[in-house]
């Protein structure tokens, strides 16, 4: 099974996905995270990442396609993955497909996080107080917000025009009544409840 979880910068997509993990017996593969990982870990591509990442840009679609593409491959064929933070561009949902269809697999579902934009920013200014990632400055989030709506609200369309079962889901609130939200709509575009699937 693949599942992606989409919103925009502070929706919540870190938070949920690991709950979606834990209750969904799903594989969590952040982009973000990983770019980050290679960032501290100072190689080229993590330095060229790590500048592009702290001004709120989206590092070029071949590099984050080609690391997915390593990571699903390596992940083995039944694996049962949720991504985050990709695809994040229309060339970037079009080199997924094609992916999956090269592995025999295809986007099962997405789940799509809704929050107004004056939280979305209250909430990555508190993070910014409380863990200061680099790209939560006032600036790099503003941009963050432009990048979302210019390149990457489109690609829900996309996905929503394929016929792929879309979830979407009012993220305001607590963080556990989000995720009952989130259980409950995944449980019925899924057709069944994790206790009946052998989970
Ligand atoms: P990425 O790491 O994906 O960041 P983002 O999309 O900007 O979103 P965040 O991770 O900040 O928020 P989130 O939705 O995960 O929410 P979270 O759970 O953390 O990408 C970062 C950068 O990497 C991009 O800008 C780009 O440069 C690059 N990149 C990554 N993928 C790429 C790709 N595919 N192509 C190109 N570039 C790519 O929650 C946010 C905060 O709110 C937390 O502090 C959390 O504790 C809190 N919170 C969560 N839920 C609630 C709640 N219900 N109530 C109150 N607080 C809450
Ligand atoms: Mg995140």
């Amino acid at each position: 099974m693949i599942g992606l979880i989409f919103g925009p910068p502070g929706s919540g997509k870190g938070t949920q996905a690991s709950r979606i993990e834990n209750e969904f017996k799903m594989r969590h593969l952040s982009t973000g995270e990983i770019l980050r990982a290679e960032a501290a870990h100072g190689s080229e591509v993590g330095k060229e990442a790590a500048r592009i990442m702290a001004a709120g840009d989206l590092v070029p679609d071949l590099l984050i396609e080609r690391i997915v593409e390593r990571r699903l491959r390596r992940a083995g064929p039944d694996a049962r993955v949720l991504l985050d933070g990709f695809p994040r561009t229309l060339e970037q949902a079009r080199a997924l497909d094609e992916l999956l269809a090269k592995l025999g697999r295809k986007v099962d579902f997405v789940v799509a996080l809704d929050v107004p934009e004056s939280t979305l920013v209250d909430r990555l200014l508190h993070r910014a107080a409380v863990e200061g990632r680099a790209d939560d400055t006032r600036e790099a989030i503003m941009e963050r917000m432009h990048e979302y709506h210019r390149r990457t609200e489109p690609v829900l369309d996309y996905f929503r025009t394929r016929g792929v079962p879309l979830v979407e889901v009012d993220g305001r609130g607590e963080v556990g009544e989000v995720f009952d939200r989130v259980r409950g709509s995944l449980r019925r575009v899924l057709g069944r409840s994790p206790a009946n699937t052998g989970l």
